[in-house]
């Protein structure tokens, strides 16, 4: 297949915006910020060579929209104006290499461990306990969600003000925004909770607000969960997660992208391998947690990850399992996201109509030039779905922890930079 017949490399638009490509580096949070949540260059040196290869479109992490929304340390942050200029370094260096960049907007909500952020209180639709993290939320009140509302709107157009090119709201994985839609961590009697049209009133508040700040050209996508995975609990089905899809979408939403679970459902959200995952988790972010919690994870360690490598094995597109439904009730543009590693599986997806554009994490983590690689039919370090990022999300800078795949990557880096130095020389 030439590149001028592939879908993967042809246009798509997303609201106002026209992307000349459709693989997209998903949201994957950096832990290279400051400690207070400012652009450092450690994450300018993150995003600098997944802009260079031309990648289309790149999401940024998880960013707090509030200082109550912070997740996790070194998080980037958008919950003040002097986070402004900072911000505007990371899409001027995105721009000047021509690709395009959301920021992605979170609150935590009750999937937080309080003591790892120094969290004072901690907040969700209802007051269910983490069954991960025994995290016990507060249940919030109506003057809480309309500051938290306010919280998103303030943060979208401050990420506007910085030159990002749309928004991304996140509302999946077990996140605040997640939390309100699901009845099992929503059991709210008021007009938030109840029926699904009623759990969905935080998040059109929330992209209303977002929109009457932000105008009506400016792209506001959403990412969400097309299975919430919680066997025994009450969580959201496919069909129920279309029709919410369809309210965000008559609301004016530009796109969705398709995850799945919750933190509570175990690693349907990154299939692979999870025995140097689960390791770095015991020595990171899970080092926070009250110590006979951890004591439990590290003496089942072996056993979990036994368990976690046979239900969630490394798939290539893993959640078409559920977009193709997204598809079939959608006008606007149904990203998939999870396992994504070929341009053969990416075109796959694209030819049989399961998603209009793909996207991708710990691939462009292993290969941050991923996207020229395919585009050209070159290969660099692919990604075997050892998890060992996952681990250490929150506790070290976002990058490939295999030892080979990690050698392989900083070589590949080295040889781009001593080339385009050459180049510079020559000149
Ligand atoms: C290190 C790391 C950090 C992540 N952080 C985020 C995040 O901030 N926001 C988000 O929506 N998903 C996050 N994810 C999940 C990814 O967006 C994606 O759904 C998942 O990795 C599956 O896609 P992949 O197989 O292409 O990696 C993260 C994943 C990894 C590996």
């Amino acid at each position: 297949m030439t590149t001028d017949a592939s879908l993967l490399f042809s246009p798509l638009r997303i609201g106002t915006l026209e992307l000349p490509g459709r693989l997209f580096k998903t949201a994957t949070a950096e832990t290279r910020a400051s400690a207070d949540g400012f652009v450092t260059d450690a994450v300018l040196d993150f995003y600098r060579p997944m802009a260079r290869a031309g990648t289309p479109l790149i999401i940024t992490g998880n960013i707090y929209i509030s200082r109550q929304a912070k997740s996790a340390p070194w998080q980037l942050g958008a919950d003040h104006d002097d986070k402004i200029p900072g911000l505007a370094r990371l899409t001027e260096l995105v721009h000047r290499h021509g690709s395009k960049m959301f920021a992605q907007l979170n609150h935590c909500g009750r999937q937080i461990v309080p003591d790892y952020v120094g969290a004072a209180e901690v907040v969700s639709a209802s007051a269910v306990k983490d069954l991960l993290t025994g995290t016990r939320p507060r249940a919030m009140t109506v003057d809480d969600i309309r500051r938290i509302i306010d919280d998103f709107a303030d943060a979208a157009e401050r990420c506007q003000r910085a030159g990002f090119d749309g928004v991304q709201m996140h509302s999946a994985n077990g996140y605040l925004l997640s939390q309100f839609l699901t009845p099992y961590t929503n059991r709210r009697s008021d007009d938030y909770g109840g029926t699904l049209e009623e759990r969905t009133r935080f998040g059109r508040q929330v992209y209303r607000a977002i929109r009457a700040r932000v105008g009506p050209d400016f792209p506001v996508i959403i990412k969400m969960n097309g299975a919430d995975w919680l066997p025994l609990r009450n969580g959201l089905k496919t069909p129920e997660l279309v029709r919410v899809a369809e309210i965000m979408q008559d609301e004016g939403v530009d796109a969705v992208e398709i995850s799945v679970g919750h933190y509570e459902s175990g690693f349907p959200m990154v299939c692979g391998t999870f025995d140097r995952c689960l390791r770095n988790m015991l020595d990171g972010s899970m080092a926070a947690l009250p110590t006979p919690r951890r004591q439990l994870l590290r003496i089942f360690r072996p056993l979990v990850a036994l368990a976690s490598n046979w239900l969630w094995p490394a798939r290539q597109g893993f959640n078409l399992d559920y977009t193709p439904d997204f598809k079939a009730r959608l006008k606007i543009p149904v990203i998939c996201v999870g396992g994504f590693r070929t341009r053969d599986a990416m075109e796959a997806a694209l030819a049989a109509g399961q998603c209009d554009a793909v996207s991708a994490g710990r691939a462009f983590i292993a290969d941050p030039y991923l996207y020229a690689h395919l585009r050209d039919n070159t290969t660099g370090p692919r990604c075997v779905d050892c998890n060992a990022c996952v681990g250490h999300l929150g506790s070290q800078p976002a990058d490939c922890y295999h030892p080979a795949i990690r050698a392989e990557k900083d070589a590949m880096l080295a040889r781009i930079e001593a080339d385009a130095t050459q180049r510079a020389s020559n000149a």
